[in-house]
């Protein structure tokens, strides 16, 4: 029986500027009872092949960027489809989307417009049950706060290419909440910020707020971030650990990676040996997408060599995509999940990659986009979904901080009940030790 104050009564589409000033789709659902739930695509730059398709208007206007087309679908396509339907049935309402897409890779009707649809729906249902979103998905289960994982340096495609790795970042491993996690960050991208000025680098900021990489070489990035942690007066590795976003799809063509600012080619194996190293000298916790999306031998190897003893993320490699974790499962390419709900199209497709990632054992991180708004539906789903980690970006900029405060909110309305994941939330589960070097990957309780 339909509950008719869960009846969806008005979807509309309208268009929004995210953080790079480039349009965007906002959804917002209107249902019966009067509750009205609404949802911001967000956009990346440096995506995946497999991920749904960001439907752009393409042409000259506005750098091509621009979403009228997908605005137009959900106002004229979505919106007589989903009108009568009841909004708690989120499966339902998914498959109806995708169905009227019709198409693999949501290129259609654009998977900007379907997500942005699809979570405005998850937030009036949350709204329709008077619950906020976190706590609607979570139910009676014991809600975990996330280990954030936060960006100090901004590369690669975030940062005009200036360094190779995408993402330099720290993850509070030792912090004992969420609170005291950003604590710990706020006075590490601080001492980050004063090294870059003491050294003249001081050169502004990338796409996702971290600084802009004004180095010499990928590793000098690394030393910098050690030095910046210590600066904070903490402990690298045991206080604070480091993440890397290699994106290395973003560099390699034909076999081989180009490093820019090393100024030379090299091959899967070489750049195996070349993270390894800095996986053996630097106390990394983390490693996502270390080779091309497409080069699973190179994953495996990679995964063969280090991955008892570090977290080894597949973003652009598994684009939020259940079939493609079990394989990556069946594979040993990697140990965790990148969690973007726009790369898969839907929250049920979502939600299906998160518990693929959990059946097989793997770590998993819900994450933004470097395109970003105020919109902070990922902060309620990395507590709601108990995803253990969330990456949201660097430590400025408000489309960032707009989620690290939502956590936030959610820590101090949970109190006692909450739990902050910490160091346990890292793939591999069990890792051994730390190794010979008194920075290298530390502790791990649990
Ligand atoms: P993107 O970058 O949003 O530009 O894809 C984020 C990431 O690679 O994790
Ligand atoms: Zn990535």
């Amino acid at each position: 029986m339909r509950n008719a104050s869960s009846t969806i009564e008005q979807v509309a589409g309208r268009r929004v500027w995210d953080s790079r000033g480039r349009p965007t789709v906002e959804a917002e659902i209107r249902l019966a009872s009067g509750v009205v739930g609404r949802a911001i695509a967000p956009a990346g730059a440096s995506t995946g092949s497999g991920e749904a398709v960001d439907l752009r208007d393409g042409g000259t206007r506005l750098g091509g960027y621009d979403v009228t087309a997908a605005v137009r679908n959900v106002q004229d396509e979505i919106a007589p489809a989903l009108r009568g339907r009841d909004v708690t049935d989120q499966a339902r309402l998914d498959q109806a989307l995708v169905d009227l897409d019709g198409t693999s890779d949501r290129s259609r009707l654009g998977g900007n417009g379907l997500i942005a649809v699809s979570l405005a729906a998850l937030h009036a249902a949350a709204g329709a049950a008077g619950l906020p979103l976190w706590g609607y998905l979570l139910g009676a289960g014991t809600a975990l706060l996330p280990l954030p994982e936060i960006q100090i340096f901004g590369g690669g495609a975030h940062a005009g290419r200036r360094v190779d790795i995408q993402d330099f970042m720290v993850m509070p491993v030792g912090a004992s909440s969420f609170a005291q996690a950003l604590d710990w960050t706020a006075e590490v991208y601080l001492a980050a910020g004063t090294r870059m000025a003491q050294a003249g680098r001081l050169q502004g900021v990338a796409d996702e707020g971290g600084y802009w990489p004004a180095f010499d070489t990928n590793e000098e990035a690394l030393e910098f971030l050690v030095r910046a942690i210590e600066d904070a007066g903490r402990a690298p590795g045991d206080d604070l650990a480091i993440s890397l976003d290699v994106a290395a799809t973003e560099f390699h063509d034909a076999g081989q990676y180009h490093l820019g600012l090393d100024g030379r080619a090299i091959d899967g194996d070489a750049l195996i040996e070349l993270l390894v190293g800095w996986i053996d000298r630097y106390p990394i916790v983390s490693i996502e997408d270390p080779l091309a999306e497409d080069d699973v031998a190179g994953m495996q190897r990679f995964t063969a060599a280090v991955g008892d003893r570090v977290q080894i993320v597949g973003d652009d490699y598994l684009v939020t995509n259940a079939r493609r974790v079990e394989r990556a499962a069946r594979d040993r390419a990697c140990n965790a999940l990148l969690v973007k709900p726009n790369q898969a199209g839907t929250v049920t497709e979502t939600r299906a990659a998160l518990e693929a990632a959990r059946a097989a054992g793997f770590a998993t991180i819900v994450s933004a986009r470097s395109g970003e708004t105020e919109d902070v539906t990922i902060a309620h789903l990395a507590v709601g979904w108990g995803a253990g980690q969330l990456k949201v970006g660097s430590f400025a900029r408000s489309e960032r901080m707009a989620k690290w405060n939502e956590v936030l909110r959610i820590e101090e309305a949970l109190g006692d009940t909450g739990t902050f994941a910490g160091r346990g939330a890292l793939a591999p589960p069990s890792a051994p030790a730390g190794t010979g070097d008194p920075r290298g990957p530390g502790r791990r309780s649990g």
